[in-house]
């Protein structure tokens, strides 16, 4: 079964063509990120009018990239079973081009239209197989097997607990089977990649603010100090980077508070402090949200025993915090698969939203699918 899948959400417009939930035969993105550096971050206004404009051309692209060797458009589209779009949560005015763009295509094309969940579509990262995956010739004998970009791809086993974190949200939710979503806990406040974002503009790094201060802290970590780079979450540190708190890490349960730690940042920057650089303050920042998200995936692996741990979201594009997840669980003895995704389908994609849509496969009339700006993961 072949879907197209349409997601805009927010600063993206992207389109995909995945075979049986898993195949990937197109995938395509457009970002308007660049434009929204200029005003430090996103004017929901503006995202939307450059969805509107790259809405068509995307989803053509899609359909070219899938069937190379069909010119005709009009094959192309009957080669298609179903169409799956994201109708929440996001940006109103991003989602309403997307939903209204499937709505269409659904009616003139005559094809089903599923309406997707983007929270949940981005644990599905973790079923879509990706190419030259080698077999990880790791001959140690390790508890946890981890199912990472680099080995051959195993779908995930339930149950499963994954981690959402991306730029609005932080949610840990049970999965005892496909479309039997659990909330477990979550972020009381700011969102972990929100942390990320509003410590960037503090130090003055472009939008997005993930990846700018993992550039800035990669500049600490290969200078003088580069034993920081060592495990903190574990022990074993000969350095520890501890500049920043870790909110609510010993808590007992499964939520997170990031907004103190950006006032701390706030705070630290009102006071001059000439011996730490900007690319310390990025790393501290960067592994004070990385202990955090780490010791509490452990803590809910121990306590819920899952068969698989998948790692989702924007901000599992992180290279430090994929690198500690390995590590921490590695050491530990813990029965289970860990998954995490290619950094390219943790971050927005089409491909996560039909590969969610083969696997939670609930068609509605068009006339009946509305955006829903604050839908939850679990809801
Ligand atoms: O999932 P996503 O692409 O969009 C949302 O659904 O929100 O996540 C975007 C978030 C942003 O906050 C961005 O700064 C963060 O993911 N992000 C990263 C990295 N790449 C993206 N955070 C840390 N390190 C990265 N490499
Ligand atoms: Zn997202």
């Amino acid at each position: 079964m072949k879907i197209l899948a349409i997601e805009t959400s927010c600063d993206e417009t992207a389109a995909s063509v995945v075979e049986n939930g898993v195949k990937v035969l197109s995938n395509v993105v457009a970002t308007s990120a660049q434009i929204h550096i200029a005003t430090g971050g996103i004017i929901p206004e503006n995202a939307a009018r450059l969805q509107v404009e790259y809405i068509i051309s995307i989803i053509q692209k899609s359909l070219v990239d899938a069937f190379p060797n069909d010119k005709n458009i009009k094959s192309q589209i009957s080669n298609i079973d179903a169409l799956a779009v994201t109708y929440g949560p996001g940006l109103v005015g991003s989602l309403l081009v997307g939903v209204e763009t499937a709505k269409t295509l659904s009616m003139i094309w005559h094809k089903p239209l599923i309406p997707i969940n983007h929270l949940v579509a981005h644990i599905y990262a973790n079923w879509i197989d990706t190419d030259k995956r080698k077999e990880m010739s790791d001959k140690r004998r390790r508890s946890v097997k981890s199912y990472l970009p680099h080995t051959k791809h195993q779908p995930p086993t339930f149950p499963a607990i994954a981690l959402v974190v991306s730029g609005g949200h932080t949610d840990f939710v049970l999965m005892r089977d496909h479309g039997q979503v659990k909330w477990l806990g979550g972020t009381r406040d700011d969102a972990a990649g929100e942390c990320f974002d509003k410590c960037a503009r503090l130090l003055d790094l472009p939008y997005p603010g993930g990846p700018s201060i993992s550039a800035e802290a990669a500049k600490y970590e290969i200078g003088p100090a580069r034993i920081v780079t060592q495990s903190v979450a574990g022990g074993n540190t000969k350095y520890e980077m501890k500049l920043f708190p870790r909110p609510m890490i010993n808590s007992n349960d499964l939520d997170f508070s990031f907004s103190g730690l950006k006032t701390a940042v706030y705070n630290h920057l009102q006071i001059e402090h000439k011996n730490i650089s900007r690319a310390q303050i990025a790393a501290e920042v960067q592994e004070a949200i990385v202990d955090v998200l780490v010791k509490k995936s452990i803590d809910a692996m121990e306590k819920y025993k899952p068969k698989s741990f998948l790692l989702s979201g924007g901000v599992a594009a992180n290279k430090r915090l994929r690198e500690k997840f390995i590590n921490e669980t590695q050491n530990r003895q813990l029965e289970l698969s860990l998954h995490i995704p290619v950094p390219s389908l943790c971050t927005d994609n089409a491909a996560v939203i039909a590969s969610c849509a083969y696997f939670n496969n609930s068609p509605i009339p068009w006339k009946e699918i509305a955006v829903n700006p604050q839908l939850e993961i679990a809801s």
